[in-house]
């Protein structure tokens, strides 16, 4: 029998505060194919997102996408793969019961013989709480501007705050997990 594939359109609707955390020396690894569909996921991803493995499987990966996520950060992480470099950032996910937990996020583009992307791997691990707190305004603030301006607004919010602070969007988000 064919097996509907999930995607966002079949994530919880009832979306609560109830947090959970993942532990100090949790990894959790996801693979992607090209378009963001998950080939390979650890338990420790599926055991805090509360899906079966094998529902998670061919699932696209914005299953787990949290409303409280910009869509810039998205944007952000698919420009860099898609041109073999690494995204680093904070990402809060949409658990199946309707919580949520946060990670810092690493992602990377994996590549075959000849340099060509095969799929993505992602690994992701405890992020800091004063990096969370300090995301959570930047994140606010980038949602509102997407709402009243799109993404060129969100965009154009984000480099006036790098540019205040003299930074740039890795130094910062690497910055902040390291408790900078
Ligand atoms: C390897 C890899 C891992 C990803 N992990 C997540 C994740 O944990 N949470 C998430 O919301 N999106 C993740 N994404 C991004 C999703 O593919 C998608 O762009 C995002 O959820 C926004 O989806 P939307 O544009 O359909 O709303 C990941 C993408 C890749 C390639």
């Amino acid at each position: 029998m064919l097996r509907k594939k999930l995607s966002k359109e079949d994530s919880p609707k009832n979306i609560t505060n109830i947090e959970k955390q993942l532990d100090a020396n949790d990894f959790i690894v996801s693979k992607t194919d090209i378009k963001g569909n998950i080939i390979y996921c650890n338990e420790i991803f599926s055991n805090i997102a509360g899906y079966k493995t094998s529902d998670l499987i061919d699932a696209n990966h914005n299953l787990v996408r949290h409303p409280d996520m910009p869509c810039l950060a998205f944007k952000i992480l698919w420009d860099l793969i898609k041109n073999k470099k690494e995204f680093f950032g904070f990402v809060k996910n949409l658990c199946a019961d309707g919580g949520f937990y946060w990670v810092f996020t690493y992602v990377t583009a994996d590549l075959d013989a000849d340099k060509n992307i095969v799929s993505y791997t992602s690994v992701r691990r405890k992020p800091l709480k004063s990096a969370i707190d300090t995301i959570i305004p930047i994140y606010k603030l980038l949602i509102d501007a997407e709402k009243s301006g799109g993404m060129g607004e969100s965009q154009r919010v984000l480099n006036e705050f790098l540019q205040k602070n003299q930074t740039s969007y890795e130094e910062f988000v690497v910055n902040l997990q390291k408790g900078e």
